[in-house]
């Protein structure tokens, strides 16, 4: 360990950490340290950031898009004919709530016959590759924690039918967990414990993984940025495709109606004047019922995590920085005797950088309506809401057999 990493444990009170002082670190360990963004942990002591004025963004809504769907249509299919179009699938999350040890991805939702979520997913992209008789790039980011397994699933299933050469994978960045005091956590004798910092550094990781590059390559223009756990994710759609095209905004966000006012999602909406995410513990009672004339609520379209994003304007803002939230989770670590800990209920804390952040970099965004039972069966939890069973009920309403 260098002298002033240290004196930085020393100063800070480092609690799991003081015993290693003045030994020899083991490698993986004193690099960790050495890359350590130490001032990331300040934000623990610091004031929660004020949230601006929130207005509401009115919604491209599914009647207008019935109506104007031909139009819609040809501009996105020019688009992807044009290979001006790439997808990004998020999958570096942990999957903590679902309580599988794997890559989300690698969930056999089937029941019947085996159907892993990545497989759904890849049918799902087919849809629009077979009819535009082109490939559409597909960037997969993993985590240090499941990216040989990521690689090795997709080979193994030979990419479920997809271009092996159309598919890249890039690694996203890891962050350190603390405990509800700010001192470091070890995962192992050799590692603190480090977990993926969120899904808001995805094109910050995809550059550094050198694949600006290839975007520039192929003339990619839209980015289409979408999570791993919805099994009915509408990937590189068309019609949304030249919906944002057409509307000259620099993003789009897919979206759906909430079921009610008080529905656990982030609404799309203006904050100061940007496009922004305004979480549903943030609505007044007023907000959060208010409507329009036509009895829409103003604050009624939920994100469902599919976004476009203009290449040209990710660019310009690579180098802004992105708000770190602090999220409590359940964090195995060594304790002070170097036992391993496994917690039953959250004990620390993680750094999360997130995307819904990015949209608030936009100049606008369209807010785009889908039809909820047809494009929206998140994965998240083993039971209940937003689970296993609630997304294969989805599926087989969509016809999708398992
Ligand atoms: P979630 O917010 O649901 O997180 O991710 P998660 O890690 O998958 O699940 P929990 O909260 O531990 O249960 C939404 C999307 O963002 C991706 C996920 O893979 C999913 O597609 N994600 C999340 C990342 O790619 N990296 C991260 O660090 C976090």
């Amino acid at each position: 360990m260098n002298a002033e990493t240290e004196q930085t444990i020393l100063r800070r009170n480092q609690k799991y950490l003081r015993p290693l002082i003045g030994k020899k670190l083991p490698e993986r360990l004193e690099k960790q340290l050495e890359k350590l963004d130490w001032t990331a942990l300040d934000l623990l002591r610091q004031e929660k950031q004020e949230r601006g004025q929130f207005a509401p963004l009115g919604a491209m809504e599914r009647e207008e898009i019935a109506r104007r769907r031909g139009g819609l249509e040809q501009t996105g299919l020019e688009a992807l004919r044009a290979g001006k179009v790439g997808a990004v699938l998020l999958a570096g999350g942990q999957g903590t709530r679902l309580g599988f040890d794997k890559a989300k991805g690698m969930y056999n939702i089937g029941v019947n016959r085996t159907l892993y979520i990545f497989e759904q997913l890849i049918e799902n992209l087919k849809k629009v590759t077979t009819r535009v008789r082109a490939w559409v790039p597909l960037y997969i980011m993993t985590s240090e924690k499941n990216d040989a397994d990521t690689r090795w699933f997709f080979r193994e299933h030979n990419f479920f039918g997809y271009d092996p050469e159309s598919v890249h994978f890039f690694v996203q960045e890891m962050a350190p967990a603390v405990d509800f005091e700010g001192n470091l956590l070890l995962e192992s004798q050799d590692s603190l414990a480090m977990s993926p910092n969120g899904n808001g550094g995805w094109f910050k990781s995809m550059l550094a993984a050198g694949l600006g590059d290839d975007l520039k390559e192929k003339g990619i223009e839209w980015l289409n940025v979408f999570a791993v756990d919805n099994v009915l994710q509408q990937i590189a759609d068309p019609v949304f495709v030249g919906a944002t095209i057409l509307s000259g905004c620099v993003c789009g966000a897919k979206v759906v109606r909430k079921c009610d006012p008080y529905e656990r999602v982030g609404a799309l909406c203006l904050e100061d004047g940007h496009p922004s995410i305004v979480e549903y513990y943030e609505l007044t009672p007023e907000m959060a019922e208010a409507k329009d004339e036509k009895g829409t609520l103003l604050y009624g379209f939920g994100v469902i995590l599919n976004y476009l994003f203009r290449i040209d304007r990710l660019m310009e803002i690579t180098e802004r920085r992105l708000p770190v939230h602090i999220v409590e989770r359940k964090v195995p670590y060594l304790d002070e005797g170097g036992n391993l800990v496994k917690p039953e209920e959250p004990n620390a804390y993680k750094f999360e950088q997130l995307i819904l952040d990015m949209v608030y970099m936009m100049d606008d965004c369209l807010s785009f309506e889908v039809e909820r039972e047809k494009e929206f069966a998140p994965v998240k939890n083993a039971a209940g809401t937003d689970s296993v069973e609630s997304a294969r009920a989805l599926l087989r309403q969509n016809g999708v057999i398992l």
